[in-house]
């Protein structure tokens, strides 16, 4: 009868809905085979990196460290360490103590960097952030004792010393005018100048992936890897000398920067970027850049979640077809909201809540649709950032000539701590990409700050020996 033909008439909407919905994500489902792809070519990249002759061109930069070892316990001092390029900026101060009393404390003050000072002049950034150190140095009390510092400084810099860094460019939200090009020690010493209020003695530019490493290598001798996966999505580790041919020397390992959120940018993952990053990429302040950054970091895989949402409520498949003012929003999709709408001990009618709560309208089915568009890609970022993990493992076993490599990975990063399937996910990848390494993840807990110091301390001793 009439109310049969009705039934049927709901069921085949939702099941052509269903299908609709499925096309659309289905080129973020990679197969095995096109990870292995990925790994492959994120291999090739990272040997370019390292070649004198591909290296200034390269899209993944392998940049040095100049950090030579990792912690070994004998590190001690009272440092003070800055961190900028993350949520925050922050001032700490560092205590480090050696022996069999070894401990690290801390101390640190959190201070907001405004958007206009993030975007405005290099000089404006510079001197915002020596206001903040003597905010710090007055607070604590200390505006009269001359620590060494080591400055977390989370962007691709190209160092030819351990104090010494010149920003290639910005990434993530920055674009402060007058700094691409130049030394960050030396914009940061002439800032402190302009105040001529305390003195400090830079010792280390430090990558909150190098901090990372160092973090947990001091808990873990190893730990000779270090992963952010937060707003930005970075890797670094300890290479062999004679491999980066850049720097002089064949002698020992040196920490490599690999910058690998540049992976992708000579257009050699095309074919796994889907339209919608592509759209994600040119709403950017970087377009071109970052490609792979833009598939796996915080910072972006909200604004990929919603050009598919947009694309969904176009065809009307979604929000009953209407665009709002919300869904037109960049950036209203935070790393938080993507971990709460993918936790599974959340009913779908939280779930609804969560989008009242960014101002989307949502029907109980719209909300089954966002979830799983949220999975699909946080699913992709995991994968790909394990195949690119799997490279990375298994050119250090094949450096050291081994059929079997036992390895840490220290980690940092909102995506990485608070999402509920990113690390699982992860890890899975990693151990069915590169079966011959054993690769453990250990959580870095504060590893820009801590890094920092503990950078400071190795670099001073490093200084004393030679
Ligand atoms: C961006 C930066 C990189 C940093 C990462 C994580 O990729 O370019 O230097 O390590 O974000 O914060």
């Amino acid at each position: 009868g009439k109310g049969a033909a009705m039934v049927t008439a709901v069921a085949q909407r939702l099941a052509s809905r269903r299908r609709d919905v499925d096309d659309t994500l289905a080129g973020f489902a990679l197969s095995t085979a096109q990870l292995q792809q990925v790994k492959e070519k994120m291999r090739r990249e990272l040997e370019l990196g390292l070649r004198k002759e591909s290296h200034g061109s390269a899209s993944v930069k392998m940049l040095p460290s100049y950090v030579y070892r990792t912690p070994d316990g004998t590190e001690r001092g009272k440092f003070l360490a800055l961190d900028l390029g993350g949520t925050n900026f922050r001032v700490l101060v560092v205590k480090i103590r050696s022996g069999i009393r070894k401990s690290v404390r801390m101390y640190n003050k959190i201070y907001a960097i405004p958007l206009e000072i993030m975007q405005g002049t290099g000089e404006e950034l510079f001197d915002h952030i020596v206001q903040c150190i003597s905010d710090f140095l007055d607070y604590m009390g200390m505006r009269n004792t001359c620590l060494p510092l080591g400055f977390t400084f989370s962007f691709p810099c190209r160092q030819t010393g351990i104090d010494k860094g010149i920003l290639v460019n910005w990434t993530k939200g920055f674009k402060a005018t007058d700094c691409e090009g130049n030394d960050v020690v030396d914009m940061l010493r002439e800032a402190i100048k302009r105040r001529n209020e305390f003195d400090l003695d830079i010792v280390a530019v430090v990558n909150d992936t190098v901090g990372t490493m160092m973090t947990c290598a001091y808990e873990d001798p190893k730990c000779e890897i270090g992963l952010i996966a937060g707003t930005g999505s970075n890797v670094c580790y300890m290479e062999e000398m004679q491999n980066i041919e850049s720097v002089e020397g064949d002698q020992g390992r040196m920490c490599v920067n690999t910058e690998w959120g540049g992976f992708g940018d000579n257009a050699n993952i095309e074919d796994i970027r889907t339209r919608f990053d592509r759209e994600v990429d040119e709403g950017s302040f970087n377009v071109g850049k970052q490609r792979f950054e833009k598939m796996t970091s915080g910072m972006y895989l909200g604004e990929i979640v919603r050009q598919i949402l947009i694309d969904l409520t176009r065809r009307g498949l979604l929000f009953r077809g209407r665009i709002t003012e919300p869904l037109k929003t960049r950036g209203i999709f935070e790393t938080k909201f993507l971990s709460q709408i993918e936790s599974d001990r959340l009913a779908l009618l939280q779930v609804r809540s969560i989008l009242q709560h960014l101002g989307l309208d949502s029907t109980c089915d719209d909300s089954i649709v966002v979830k799983e568009v949220c999975g699909t890609v946080s699913r992709r970022a995991a994968r790909i950032c394990g195949a690119g993990m799997a490279a990375v493992v298994d050119k250090i076993r094949e450096n050291r000539g081994l059929d079997h490599l036992d390895i840490t990975v220290g980690v940092d990063g909102t995506l990485y701590k608070l999402h509920p399937h990113f690390s699982r996910i992860l890890k899975e990848t990693v151990k069915e990409l590169a079966p011959k390494c054993n690769v453990d993840f250990m959580l870095s807990e504060d590893g820009s700050g801590k890094g920092a110091a503990l950078i400071t301390a190795v670099a001073r001793q490093h200084f004393r020996n030679t």
